[in-house]
């Protein structure tokens, strides 16, 4: 089982029980450090931020608070949005498959999905690898909640934690690969987060990344600028590129679908 880092003194480890990634049981409890700082799980998610943290402050990021928001999350929106946003047909299978080739060649006993939301990715992976070890972060403890419902469906097992990325519950060099999923899309501070998943991350690791471009269209543009007050943006290409760069990934693969992109990084930071 792996252990994860305290992240308020980030020296400690955290030991936590397999026993929370089965949805079968209702697990409650409290996991501690050596320095006494106290983490709880509530119907089997971990919690490391106060109650009703909302890093950023967007309106996006307040919305996916909702409990509402969450049940209507993938089955309205997510199963079209790829195909809606990039003007193709493209199943979530399609989706899933894409994900999963990709990162095949690689390790995977540690797999971390940021900003899991209703955990589609999260559950791809745990479906596909009984045997890895995937977590699902969020902030948004609904959203978390949907991912468990829908897991337990499928007797799937992951463990679902209310984290935020910028600050994640990992040791250096811990991951074998990371998965996201339209967040990068929605982050507060970028920069940060991907510097702290790239610090995460094995070096030769990799991160399995979707997001939306800069439109071209007259449309798209409308549609983009009214979003952005919500607090999503939509880089150039150029731009992510720069910022994947600057936190130590390099682009390996791309495959781009009108305004959605998917990316493989490799993590070319030296261990
Ligand atoms: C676009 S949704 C992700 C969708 C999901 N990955 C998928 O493939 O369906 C973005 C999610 O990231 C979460 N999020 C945004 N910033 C975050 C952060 N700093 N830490 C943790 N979660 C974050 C939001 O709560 C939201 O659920």
């Amino acid at each position: 089982m792996p252990e994860l880092l305290c992240p308020v003194d980030r020296r400690h480890p955290l030991h936590i029980d397999r026993e929370i990634s089965d949805f079968n049981k209702s697990f409650n409890g409290v996991i501690t450090c050596r320095d006494a700082h106290e983490f709880p799980i509530k119907s089997n998610i971990i919690d490391f931020l106060p109650e009703a943290h909302y890093p950023g402050g967007s309106i996006a990021n307040f919305s996916n608070h909702f409990s509402i928001t969450a049940s209507t999350y993938e089955t309205q929106w997510r199963k079209r949005s790829i195909g809606w946003l990039s003007g193709q047909d493209f199943t979530l299978q399609e989706e899933a498959n894409l994900l999963l080739s990709w990162i095949d060649p690689y390790p995977k006993n540690i797999v971390v999905d940021i900003g899991a939301s209703t955990g589609f990715y999260t559950r791809t992976v745990a479906k596909a690898h009984s045997d890895s070890s995937v977590f699902a972060i969020d902030f948004s403890r609904p959203m978390l909640e949907e991912a468990i419902r829908c897991g337990s469906e499928d007797q799937l097992q992951f463990y679902p934690m209310r984290a935020d990325a910028a600050r994640l519950p990992f040791f250096d060099d811990q991951v074998d690969v990371l998965v996201c999923g339209g967040t990068y899309n929605e982050l507060s501070d970028p920069e940060a987060v991907l510097q702290e998943m790239n610090r995460v991350l094995k070096p030769d690791g990799v991160c399995f990344m979707m997001y939306l471009t800069k439109a071209e269209s007259f449309s798209g543009k409308i549609f983009q600028t009214g979003l952005l007050p919500g607090g999503v943006f939509f880089p150039k290409s150029k731009k992510a590129a720069r910022q994947f760069s600057q936190a130590g990934f390099e682009i390996t693969k791309t495959r781009s679908m009108g305004i959605v992109t998917f990316q493989l990084l490799v993590n070319t930071r030296s261990g």
